[in-house]
């Protein structure tokens, strides 16, 4: 190895551990993981009570302004995130360009950039104005895919109801139906066990790119593609395909055999930080069952608790929180491959949350990469060149 390389080589303190595993890569009070307990705190409450006995926007409160709001601070950030409901043109021309064919996680990353064309904040980086660009984007994302699916059906967007709730008005203006009680509660838990997650693989991005100074939308629009990918939020939609695959529980252990045999990973197990079960993916077992007895149709609840013990059996592979939301959204009526898409309707408030964390203290995230290509040679001009 070249001089020159050694010498950087002895200047990095180590090499951290491949896909950065158990490298603590910064601070932050919004939430903690406990992943040989299997617990999840946001700012120290436990993330599944909250999710049982508060709505999506106690938790937006308590991620966003640092604790779990009274009665008067509630009714503050229902109104904002109400009153920020609807789309600017330039989101809608993306919708309805996006609802000829596109995938959805391609069409929601495009509307979130276009949502920062016609914000009267996009240039503004103080953090009042990040925190009224965040209230547009967390109720634009879910007024982008709830139009999206309605535009690709053949339908315009529907009007939004300033007197429903976060959960409940994504779901009219998603479904076409005003939920019942027991689909509100169920999306809305759905929306807070996905708020928040620590330094996961988009909102790490998003702090990266939040640490460049770039805005808050351009840090959203990472974290979006981001999510998209099998190993991260796309694993729900993949579930689905599984259970469909499937499709009758007397079927999953032949098709398990058969998946095992064959060396495929199974979506909706293992995880990065969790070595015991995800504790979402309890809460979400707990929703599918509920939404199963109550839709009268038992199938994709039956195949999953059919194929869990079988997976667990294999390989000590924790359930993580995609598994079980996959047939919650089934029973909601939400189509699969829009699945990927609630999952960043719930955690654009962690996303924001952690935007305004790495603005209130920032440092340009940049870390150094230890080289393993060929060592130094002379240039060679390209008539000597071989290939
Ligand atoms: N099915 C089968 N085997 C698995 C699975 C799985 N779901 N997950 C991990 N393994 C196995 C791997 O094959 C590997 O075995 P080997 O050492 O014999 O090759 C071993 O477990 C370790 O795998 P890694 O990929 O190194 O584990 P890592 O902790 O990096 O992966 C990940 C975590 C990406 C989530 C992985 O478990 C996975 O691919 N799961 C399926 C996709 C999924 O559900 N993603 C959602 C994660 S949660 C979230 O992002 C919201």
């Amino acid at each position: 190895m070249p001089a020159h390389l050694e010498a950087t080589r002895e200047t990095l303190s180590m090499t951290a551990p491949s896909g950065l595993r158990e490298v603590v890569a910064g601070k932050t009070g919004l939430c903690s993981i406990d992943g040989a307990r299997g617990r999840l705190l946001y700012r120290g409450y436990d993330a599944v009570v909250l999710a049982e006995k508060c709505s999506y926007e106690e938790v937006v409160h308590l991620l966003w302004d640092g604790d779990l709001p009274g009665r008067a601070r509630l009714d503050y950030i229902r109104d904002q995130l109400a009153a920020a409901r609807g789309l600017s043109p330039a989101a809608l021309d993306v919708l309805r360009r996006g609802a000829q064919g596109g995938d959805p996680m391609d069409v929601l990353r495009t509307a979130a950039s276009a949502l920062a064309l016609g914000d009267p904040d996009a240039a503004d980086r103080a953090p009042e104005a990040n925190r009224r660009k965040a209230a547009r984007l967390a109720s634009g994302i879910a007024c982008a895919i709830a139009a999206f699916e309605r535009l690709r059906r053949g339908s315009e967007p529907i009007e939004p109801d300033p007197e429903l709730g976060h959960a409940a008005d994504f779901l009219r203006a998603l479904t076409g139906k005003r939920p019942d009680a027991t689909q509100e509660r169920a999306l809305d838990a759905c929306l807070t066990l996905h708020a928040e997650h620590g330094f996961n693989a988009s909102t790490f991005a998003a702090r990266v790119t939040a640490s460049t100074l770039s805005d808050l939308h351009s840090s959203v629009v990472t974290a979006i593609g981001t999510l998209k990918g099998p190993l991260h939020g796309g694993a729900n939609r993949e579930v689905m395909a599984m259970l469909e695959s499937i499709g009758d529980p007397a079927r999953a252990e032949a098709w398990f055999r058969e998946a095992s045999a064959a060396g495929r990973r199974i979506p909706g197990f293992g995880h990065a930080v969790y070595k015991v079960d995800d504790p979402r993916a309890d809460l979400l077992r707990r929703i599918s069952k509920g939404l199963a007895e109550a839709e009268k149709d038992p199938r994709w609840f039956a195949i999953s608790v059919a194929l869990e013990p079988l997976v667990k059996r294999w390989k000590p592979l924790p359930v993580n929180v995609d598994f079980y939301s996959a047939s919650v959204y089934r029973y909601l009526g939400i189509p699969s491959d829009l699945f990927p898409t609630i999952f960043a309707a719930g955690r654009i408030a962690g996303w924001a949350a952690h935007f305004f964390e790495q603005c209130a203290d920032n440092r340009l995230i940049r870390p150094e990469a230890e080289y393993d290509g060929p060592a130094e040679r002379p240039f060679v001009p390209i008539e000597e060149r071989r290939a």
